[in-house]
């Protein structure tokens, strides 16, 4: 898979795919990340990305040119399955949509700033809009990094035991259950016998049985669908 980004502080962006397991799997060649600066777009002297917005009122707004002029560019060297717009007002990040996301070939990420971005750039080149929650960020980087780790994580090949991605919470709707690892106790607290009890029928069952009982209480809206 190949992922774009665009934005106008590709500095935001340096560190969250330099590690582990986003790092690991641009090193085997699962995706290349390619962050893409909005500035060096611009034509005008200042090298401006911004202006105000027509009608009056506080905040700018991202100019069309300097984004439509590199979204220009990259769908004239390969074609993209979706080009997302990261927005407060897209629709809310699910696992449903970051496991259709994985099977795509080529993904254009573009980064909100200021007080959005021209909507001329949505009706015409913007084919998804993505928030990754009720709350207002800075800006569209850190979502995007988000979008970009659960998306990634899910690429076949990517982690070393795919079935850790197939368990992973919300897959089936589910909370994951409780996970214990060694002493078996400390301070007198301790792991569930079953755990330890090797019987691995009994091991499923329990954890089913806890997924469940997670779910209930912390997320019932999981259960409605
Ligand atoms: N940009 C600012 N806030 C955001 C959010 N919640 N989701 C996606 N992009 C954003």
């Amino acid at each position: 898979m190949r992922i774009d980004i665009l934005t106008v502080l590709p500095q935001l962006l340096e560190s969250p795919f330099a590690a582990s397991i986003m790092q690991r799997a641009q090193d085997k060649g699962h995706v290349s990340i390619h962050v893409h600066n909005i500035r060096d777009y611009s034509t005008n002297k200042h090298k401006n990305v911004d202006d105000y917005q027509y009608g009056g009122g506080a905040g700018m707004v991202m100019s069309i040119e300097p984004i439509a002029a590199l979204i220009e560019k990259l769908k004239g060297e390969r074609t993209y399955d979706e080009i997302i717009y990261m927005t407060p007002d897209g629709e809310v990040l699910e696992q449903k949509h970051c496991n259709d996301l994985s099977l795509k070939e080529n993904i254009m990420i573009l980064c909100g700033h200021y007080k959005g971005v021209d909507e001329r750039i949505r009706e015409h080149y913007i084919t998804k809009e993505i928030s990754i929650g009720s709350y207002v960020l800075s800006g569209g980087e850190l979502a995007a990094a988000v979008v970009v780790d659960a998306v990634v994580r899910l690429i076949p090949g990517v982690l070393n035991d795919e079935t850790s991605a197939l368990t992973d919470s919300f897959q089936d709707n589910l909370l994951s259950p409780p996970v214990y690892t060694r002493p078996p106790e400390f301070n007198g607290w301790k792991v569930p016998d079953v755990l330890l009890s090797g019987n691995t029928k009994a091991v499923e069952k329990w954890r089913e049985e806890k997924a469940l009982e997670r779910t209930k209480a912390r997320r019932p809206d999981l259960l409605e669908d």
